[in-house]
């Protein structure tokens, strides 16, 4: 089972007025368990006034950087992340797990690959380790980057990216949107829409010549940008994305809303972890078999109990389960009978679930 380490905060410092960025010292033994592809997020897990409160960030370093950096945008409201932008500092220790996730692909020297790039705020943080990556890795292939942001202020990694295009000249091009000041050249004000992608996929965007495109950022602008290209002509299986703001969508909402009234009374459930076996029934104040677990008292790993993370993701061995929401596994993944036991509710008498996938 993934377990979290104790790691100390090497450095932490303000990327923009409100984004903290926190390096942590990985000790050699670690090394090897921590050793990540570019895309993927650490689970990071810290007692905030007496509450076990956790969260994924993606890691914005390179794979070959020799850092495990992640930046943390200070959300009003957000327990975490105000915790990390006004309380963590150099020295603190504090409890992250291995990283993980499946966002990013493959890099190979041999690549000549153009990829495309678009970002909204803090979703450029998995982008840019993409970034780092492929240009490093693959000396033929090109990077172009669209990023959104409010203000020039509060472009997260500005300069870190004006130092990319510089030492990789000709290889990396970046677009900077602005959607709270204007500037002379109407194209860069404001959010992709209609009239913006027109000109970019007739100017900026050769289609056929596209390998791979990379989306981060709020749900409407993955669905958006990904349907435009989807028309213009570009395979849908080029298209790689991650949802950083989650909205939901009619359909998930209904079916959220019919699972989690489901009484589960009853309901036998069997959890495989570490090889050992873990019984107990279903009560009715959950709706659940992550909840239900926890409740029953067994130890399983989990983070954002909202379908985004995959942390918490198990095999139904036996019976049958539905999700309220899934934003993580992929259809392969579904159709291997992974699900998310945070938005697992049972649908038969008895489930069979493994954590050790
Ligand atoms: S805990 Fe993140 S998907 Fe379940």
């Amino acid at each position: 089972m993934a377990e979290f380490h104790d790691l100390k905060v090497e450095d932490i410092y303000k990327e923009t007025s409100d984004t903290s960025v926190v390096t942590f010292n990985i000790p050699e033994e670690l090394k090897q368990e921590f050793s990540f592809r570019q895309g993927q997020h650490l689970t990071l897990k810290a007692d905030i006034d007496g509450e076990d409160v956790r969260r994924s960030y993606s890691l914005c370093s390179g794979p070959n950087d020799g850092k495990w950096q992640v930046a943390v945008k200070e959300i009003p409201g957000g327990k975490f992340s105000t915790f990390i932008n006004q309380s963590v500092t150099v020295g603190d220790i504090m409890e992250v797990m291995a990283p993980s996730g499946h966002f990013g692909i493959e890099v190979n020297p041999e690549a000549s690959k153009n990829y495309l790039f678009f970002a909204a705020g803090s979703g450029i943080t998995p982008i840019l380790s993409m970034i780092k990556a492929h240009l490093s890795v693959e000396p033929n292939s090109t990077c172009k980057l669209f990023y959104v942001n409010k203000t020039a202020k509060s472009i997260i990694f500005k300069e870190v990216l004006e130092q990319l295009r510089n030492t990789y000249f000709g290889r990396l091009e970046i677009y900077y949107f602005l959607t709270k000041e204007r500037r002379d050249i109407e194209l860069f004000n404001g959010r992709f829409d209609d009239e913006k992608m027109e000109i970019l996929t007739k100017t900026f965007i050769d289609i056929p010549d596209t390998n791979d495109v990379f989306l981060c950022g709020p749900e409407q602008m993955i669905n958006f940008v990904s349907d435009y290209l989807v028309n213009a002509g570009l395979p849908k299986e080029l298209i790689h994305y991650e949802l950083f703001v989650t909205g939901l969508s009619e359909e998930d909402i209904k079916r959220a809303e019919r699972l989690s009234k489901q009484n589960l009374e009853g309901t036998e459930v069997v959890i495989v972890d570490g090889g050992k076996e873990f019984l107990f029934t279903m009560t009715k104040e959950y709706n659940n078999i992550l909840d239900a677990a926890l409740g029953a008292g067994a130890d399983l790993p989990f983070a954002c109990k909202g379908g985004v993370c995959s942390t918490c993701k198990c095999e139904v061995k036996e019976g049958q389960v539905e999700m309220m929401i899934n934003y993580a596994l992929d259809d392969k993944e579904v159709s291997q009978n992974l699900v998310l036991s945070c938005q697992a509710v049972p649908t038969t008498d008895k489930v069979v679930v493994d954590f050790d996938v």
